[in-house]
């Protein structure tokens, strides 16, 4: 399949590549810059760098794989790994990885000399399609996710989904779950698509990979082009979330990976929205359960936690969601399915009803 261009009609305008083999265009697109520097982790690098084309000499800043990393002290050795090596404003800080390189070296990017261009080079199915595209940079603090961070959006990204093959099994789930949420934001062509294709999905076939993130870049794109900064319709992409960072964090960051607590929440998104009776189309969980139960998410809070063995009690989920970036006044606000690409955002809701639905499922 030839490379998918998608254009995120931003200012300044930026384009997100889709294809096998991209990574070696990165050294050919990345040349005009004064000096480029890698930032990658521990496991991808050496997977990858080589593919990159970059002269031997660049230098390169490697964090520890997964969630712990995406922390203020990673973020200062990585300001300071940027200083000692010397990048300029006009240099470019390169970033090969999942979520939480892009996220992190997003926002060292963002803070460096007041902003160096970044390059997004996504290795997760999360990454691809959904955490490089859109600008939103962020580390972690102890209080709460992503809680320090700016919107800044990338020079241009590379996704080449070749990389996706070497993803582990959990990794791959992971990012089924936000594909799953980009397809129930997108409406029914894509999620028709997702129930066809289960097979070729589960066996990873590398054109419906690129046709499916470039849909969901696509769907992205357009939202994040008319609300960069999330002032109103881009809080349809936090469809899930509001439960899943609240398990993320009640499990302990890392305990459970971010898409699979993304494809949970999604269930318990329709839980309630069935409850409030929001939700039109009475067959949409059955749909969506049955998706996440072919990508091996599970559906309820209590497969969760005898999947991750972590305890996830209602009133602490309940507690966690109130410090939510979304919540107002220390209440969650929902965003919640009407039906397939119709979603009802900022729903509030009284604690106890929250609970009686997280009880039940
Ligand atoms: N900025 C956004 O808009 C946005 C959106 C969604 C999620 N996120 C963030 O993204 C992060 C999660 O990202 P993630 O799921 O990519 O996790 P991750 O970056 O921790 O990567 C997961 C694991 O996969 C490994 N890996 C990466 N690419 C690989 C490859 N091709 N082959 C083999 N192993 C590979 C990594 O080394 C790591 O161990 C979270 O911190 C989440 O908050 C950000």
């Amino acid at each position: 399949m030839p490379t998918i261009c998608i254009a995120v009609p931003l200012e300044p305008r930026y384009e997100v590549l889709v294809g096998r083999g991209l990574l070696a265009e990165t050294a050919s697109r990345s040349a005009h810059y004064s000096a480029r520097a890698l930032l990658s982790d521990t496991h991808v690098a050496p997977l990858y760098a080589g593919a990159l084309g970059l002269p031997e000499a660049t230098r390169a800043h490697l964090l520890t794989p997964g969630e712990s990393s995406k922390n203020l002290d990673e973020l200062e050795r990585t300001l300071e790994f940027m200083a000692r090596t010397g990048l300029d404003r006009s240099a470019c800080l390169l970033l090969l990885g999942g979520g939480v390189v892009g996220d992190l070296g997003g926002l060292a990017a963002a803070l460096y000399m007041r902003g160096i261009d970044f390059v997004q080079l996504p290795t997760t199915l999360l990454a691809q399609v959904d955490s490089s595209v859109g600008g939103k940079t962020a580390v972690n603090l102890a209080a709460g996710k992503n809680l320090a961070g700016v919107f800044r959006q990338p020079a241009l990204v590379l996704a080449d989904t070749g990389t996706l093959a070497t993803l582990d099994a959990e990794e791959y789930r992971s990012g089924l779950g936000e594909v799953l949420k980009t397809a129930l934001v997108a409406g029914e062509a894509l999620l028709a698509r997702l129930e066809s294709a289960r097979a070729e999905l589960a066996a990873r076939d590398p054109d419906l990979l690129a046709e499916v993130v470039a849909e969901c870049v696509r769907t992205k794109a357009a939202i994040v082009a008319r609300d960069p900064t999330e002032k109103g319709e881009r809080a349809k992409l936090n469809l899930g979330h509001t439960f899943a960072h609240a398990i993320e964090r009640v499990a302990g960051y890392g305990a459970i990976p971010h898409g699979v607590a993304v494809g949970t929440g999604l269930a318990l998104a329709l839980r309630l929205s069935e409850r409030l009776q929001i939700v039109r189309e009475p067959a949409l969980r059955a749909r969506v359960e049955a998706l996440l139960a072919a990508f091996g998410i599970p559906t309820t809070l209590a497969a969760l936690r005898t999947r991750y063995h972590a305890q996830l009690e209602p009133s602490e989920l309940v507690r966690s969601m109130r410090l939510d970036k979304k919540s107002v006044a220390g209440r969650p606000r929902f965003v919640l399915p009407r039906a397939v690409g119709e979603l009802a955002l900022g729903i509030e809701l009284e604690d106890s009803a929250l609970e009686t639905v997280l009880e039940a499922a």
